[in-house]
């Protein structure tokens, strides 16, 4: 196991905000000094380092599409702009419906996956016993709206047999399907917990706002948004056209704002991208295909704007890392760089200015929303279990991520 030691650097994570020495030592921080002399001495004078960033919502498409995405192009290209960890969605095909499926696809993971993976289960309309007895997920996901695949449940019993499994429950619901989903819910004890994916309108949010001033239910849901939510509204779906399309789709500038003061006051727990990469041709074609790449622009974009705003990089940090493995109760990853916790990081260079281009990008779908947008600051390199995995355009060592524990 490699010895590093990272001197002078910004050390910035959602408990501290310091300059110091980062030593990663037998795949974990440890405290400076050591005996031991590291194999590797960086300079980090002027740098910052982030413990790895989990995105909690990404469609890598393996088994099914695995010519929009795989499991090994994902996780690179996610490894590549400092997401070490990542949960994938069960719209594939098959549809992880069964724990025999979740199990193929956690092999496929621990051969192909260069960052640690997690994979939401999904509900389907005859797999109550399977749920039951699921274990080992982030939760499950349960589509109430259209979008990709037909995972798509109108009946409302099955929302209520699923949620009275008291398990974690993660929603693709929309506006007034979230209150109804909501509504059903707190009908059935609000026994688990319930997470709302991708808000993307001011009424999620501030429904969310008021039930976390329920003692009872403040512990018990979360909520997400992606940047696209964030930084673009349906006049950028009118000039993109197709490239724009997702679900749920780009909303309103109010909404857009609604997002923000929701990421500013706390409503909002932690970011995620929706990677849903499909190719330029059908992006192109007569066919409506939903969904847009994030995975690589995740941190690069929310680290520009909060720059721009004047927010703390700590609560970046929170956002993109600690607060998604607290609130999914990871038990082997927690997204701080205290002494002890598992080496995942990545050192970004602040000074450099330059905009989203997508020949840059790793993931097999070549084009991003994004492409031009300025950024500030740039990724030098990433680290997983304190072993270097990319650095300057180059993935070095083998698929080593790990399967998270929950
Ligand atoms: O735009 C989307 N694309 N939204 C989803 O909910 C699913 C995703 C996909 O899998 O393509
Ligand atoms: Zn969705
Ligand atoms: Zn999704």
């Amino acid at each position: 196991m490699t010895t590093t030691l990272i001197k002078n650097v910004r050390a910035i994570d959602a408990q501290q905000d310091q300059v110091q020495d980062i030593l990663m030592v037998d795949g974990k921080f440890a405290a400076a000094p050591t005996h031991l002399s590291p194999d590797e001495i960086i300079d980090g004078t002027g740098l910052q380092f982030f413990p790895g960033c989990i995105d909690p919502h990404v469609h890598f498409r393996e088994p099914g599409f695995e010519y929009k995405e795989d499991l090994a192009s994902g996780s690179k290209a996610a490894l590549s702009a400092g997401v070490t960890s990542f949960f994938d969605m069960p719209n594939t095909d098959p549809p992880t419906f069964t724990r025999a499926l979740l199990a193929d696809k956690k092999a496929l993971a621990n051969e192909k996956s260069w960052a640690n993976y997690g994979f939401y289960f999904g509900a389907g309309p005859n797999n109550q016993a399977e749920i039951e007895k699921v274990s080992g997920v982030p939760g499950t996901k349960l589509y109430l709206n259209t979008t990709t695949g037909n995972l798509k449940m109108d009946n409302e019993d099955r929302w209520r047999e699923i949620f009275k499994l008291g398990k974690t429950v993660a929603l693709h619901a929309e506006g007034p399907v979230f209150e109804r989903a909501v509504q059903i819910w707190q009908e059935c004890g609000a026994q688990g917990h319930l997470h709302l994916c991708h808000a993307s309108l001011r009424r999620e949010v501030e429904l969310v706002r008021s039930l976390k001033k329920d003692p009872e239910l403040a512990g018990k849901i979360s909520i997400e948004v992606c940047p696209h939510h964030l930084f673009m509204t349906h006049e950028d779906r009118e000039k993109h056209g197709a490239f724009c399309c997702m679900k749920p789709e780009l909303a309103t500038q109010d909404d857009l704002d609604a997002m923000w003061e929701g990421v500013e006051d706390g409503t909002i727990d932690f970011f995620a991208t929706d990677h849903a990469p499909h190719t330029k041709e059908e992006k192109l074609s007569e066919q409506t295909f939903y969904g847009i790449p994030g995975v690589e622009t995740f941190f690069p974009l929310l680290y520009t704007e909060f720059v721009k705003r004047g927010y703390s990089l700590s609560q970046l940090s929170a956002m993109t890392s600690a607060n998604t493995f607290k609130n999914f109760k990871v038990q082997n990853r927690n997204g701080l760089l205290s002494h002890g916790s598992v080496a995942d990081g990545f050192l970004y260079d602040p000074t450099i200015k330059k905009a989203i281009n997508a020949d840059e990008l790793h993931s097999k779908c070549e084009w991003t929303p994004f492409e031009g947008y300025p950024l500030t600051g740039q990724l030098v390199s990433t680290w997983l279990k304190g072993e270097l995995k990319y650095a300057k355009s180059q993935f070095h060592g083998r698929a080593e991520g790990e399967a998270l524990e929950f």
